[in-house]
């Protein structure tokens, strides 16, 4: 595991940013493509930001990369809410990408059949094993990634699939990557920017092991890398 910690969040972003164009080149010149699962909420908006524009917009062959969204909410993809609306506004919309190389979640399924649509997807993508290339995670302030929240069912999941999950605290269904199904990835890497995440990334990277209450602990990748891009702020409960 790789700790990297940043002065401001402009200068971890950057920093995620060239990471992902090592990874994305090096994945598509050893096998031809790099499949990507995006994480939602706010904190992956200044990345795509700076990915799909210039310089780093011309440091990838776009056409190669593949992307998925690790967790969805249970809204239309043109809702606020939506994670692909997100990732579509910020990044593949202004990279001018197509659905041959995006996948949504298609939530006009219920829940359940949303979660098994995308499992399919996923499993007729890469037609055998889903290993990803690259994971993008964030962090909420209760240590959930993905939709792993703490004191789920999801949680205790031990395939690597795409699973729904009732999140009591937000009165809401979820569809989420499992933590097997993220933890078969390459490389897999954390963001947390911002004071309010200090209490949850010592938990998960310093407190006892306790995945129920710190969901993200769950993740640490079979035979892949795990990386945290961290502002000062979010790393100042860490020693
Ligand atoms: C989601 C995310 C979730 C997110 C954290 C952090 O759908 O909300 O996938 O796991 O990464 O809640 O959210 P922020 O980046 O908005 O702080």
């Amino acid at each position: 595991m790789h700790t990297f910690v940043y002065r401001d969040v402009d200068l971890a972003i950057a920093a995620l940013a060239d990471y992902f164009v090592v990874i994305a080149n090096e994945a598509v010149k050893n096998h031809g493509r790099c499949t990507i699962a995006l994480s939602g909420g706010s904190s992956p908006v200044k990345l795509h930001q700076l990915l799909s524009a210039p310089p780093y917009r011309q440091k990838v062959n776009w056409d190669k990369l593949f992307f998925f969204i690790g967790d969805e909410r249970n809204v239309p993809a043109t809702h606020a809410e939506s994670n692909f609306g997100m990732a579509k506004a910020t990044l593949f919309d202004p990279l001018q990408l197509t659905d041959n190389n995006y996948f949504a979640v298609n939530t006009s399924l219920s829940p359940g059949e949303a979660a098994k649509d995308y499992n399919s997807v996923v499993y007729n993508f890469f037609k055998g094993e889903p290993v990803f290339d690259l994971v993008l995670l964030g962090l909420g302030d209760d240590a959930h990634t993905a939709s792993l929240f703490p004191f789920t069912s999801v949680i205790h999941e031990q395939q690597p699939v795409v699973k729904e999950v009732f999140v009591e605290k937000k009165d809401t269904f979820r569809i989420t990557f499992t933590a097997p199904l993220i933890n078969k990835a390459r490389h897999v890497a954390f963001m947390a920017f911002g004071p309010s995440k200090a209490p949850a990334v010592k938990q998960v990277l310093k407190g006892e092991r306790n995945t129920d209450k710190f969901p993200a602990q769950l993740i640490k990748p079979i035979k892949g890398e795990v990386a945290w891009y961290l502002d000062a702020e979010a790393a100042g409960m860490l020693e």
